[in-house]
């Protein structure tokens, strides 16, 4: 079995870190909490490192990796050049849960960024995560610490569950706190475009645009090859088929349930606080898992993988959630949800 090193979040203990970071230095993996979730981490600089990410994952070669730096200033080491742009959104929300697309340095090798000009860059929050790559010396490339297509890893035990044996180390830090990944913003148009929808909400990427000089608008995501690179459909994928009930609410969602249950299968569904009462008629008929109120989109992000493998670890046959609307974050908890529907 992979091990699993306890390590406090707030003050991580040196003699741990550095156990990990020299798995690192030697071309190794090692998956370590964030504020988003968990990633997968190795050496950028190093291509024989990145492919063993590739590898670990299953990861197809096309999906470029997030490469992670310490400091904001670091993102100089990795980043040929930075728009105004993109140094006014570092300066607003790094250290933090938003990745910036730049143009990249030859230091990266070309299998971390799928062959692309560009590197996808962050600068994470989590003590963890940030005494990890200073202690390793070098930028770190980490995805999420899943399975590839497979539902994000938001605890140890869920990357336990998907990388066992395939990694060399994980460090438990305990739940992951947003527990949905960053925001992807491409630095590199103008203007600046949102790639992926993710723990800084659109709204305050867009206030941090609308005080430059001049003002900017957060652009779609595009079309062609390089609008998303990697972001296929189906992603965020439960073992049990997962029924999106996109712009539906809780009568829909309760309908649903019946339908399942008439055709005689397990049923698991993911509530708000405020559908609890509804689905009060179901009694054990059903698996529920409460993500939070319906007003607080973040701690729904926060509970949304954990629960969809919850579910899945009891064993259910269907999956059914309606919409949790589109404030705050309620737009990147969409784009997970169509994914993990797409069959
Ligand atoms: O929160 C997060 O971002 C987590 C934690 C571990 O930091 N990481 C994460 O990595 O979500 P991953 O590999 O699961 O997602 C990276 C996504 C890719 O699917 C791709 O869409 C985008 O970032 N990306 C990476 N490099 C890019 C590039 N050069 N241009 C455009 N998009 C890129
Ligand atoms: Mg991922």
């Amino acid at each position: 079995m992979t091990e699993i090193l306890p390590i406090d979040p707030r003050e991580p203990d040196p003699a741990t870190i550095e156990r990990a970071a020299a798995i690192i230095r030697v071309g190794g993996t090692v998956a370590f909490p964030t504020e988003t979730v968990y990633g997968l981490g190795a050496n950028a600089t190093d291509p024989a490192a990145v492919a063993r990410v590739f590898e670990a994952k299953g990861r197809d070669p096309s999906d470029p990796l997030i490469v992670h730096i310490a400091r904001p200033e670091d993102l100089g080491t990795v980043a040929a050049s930075v728009s105004p742009v993109g140094a006014a959104l570092a300066r607003a929300f790094w250290p933090g849960p938003l990745t910036l697309v730049v143009p990249k340095r030859p230091i990266i090798p070309d299998n971390a960024t799928a062959g692309l000009p560009s590197v996808a860059v962050r600068c994470p929050s989590h003590p963890v995560a940030h005494a990890l790559i200073v202690a390793v010396g070098v930028p770190v490339v980490a995805p999420s610490a899943n399975a590839f297509t497979r539902t994000s890893a938001t605890t140890a035990e869920h990357v336990r569950e998907d990388l066992d044996e395939r990694i060399d180390l994980i460090l438990d830090g305990g739940p992951a706190d947003a527990g949905i990944e960053s925001t992807v913003v491409d630095v590199t148009a103008e203007p600046p475009r949102l790639l992926r929808p993710g723990a800084v909400s659109r709204e305050e990427v867009e206030a941090v645009l609308a005080g430059l000089d001049p003002p900017r608008v957060l652009g779609g995501r595009g079309s062609g090859r390089t609008a998303s690179p990697g972001q296929m459909l189906r992603h965020y994928a439960p073992r049990a088929p997962l029924t999106y009930l996109e712009g539906q609410g809780v009568s829909a969602l309760a309908q649903a349930c019946r339908g399942e249950l008439d055709r005689g299968r397990r049923v698991g569904v993911l509530l708000t606080g405020e559908d609890v009462d509804a689905f009060a008629e179901f009694g054990d008929a059903i698996e529920r898992r409460v993500l939070g109120s319906r007003s607080d989109t973040r701690a729904i992000a926060r509970r949304l993988f954990a629960a969809i493998r919850s579910l899945d670890a009891a064993g259910v046959d269907a999956i059914l959630v309606a919409d949790f609307g589109d404030d705050d974050l309620g737009p990147a908890i969409r784009d997970r949800l169509r994914r993990a529907s797409t069959r």
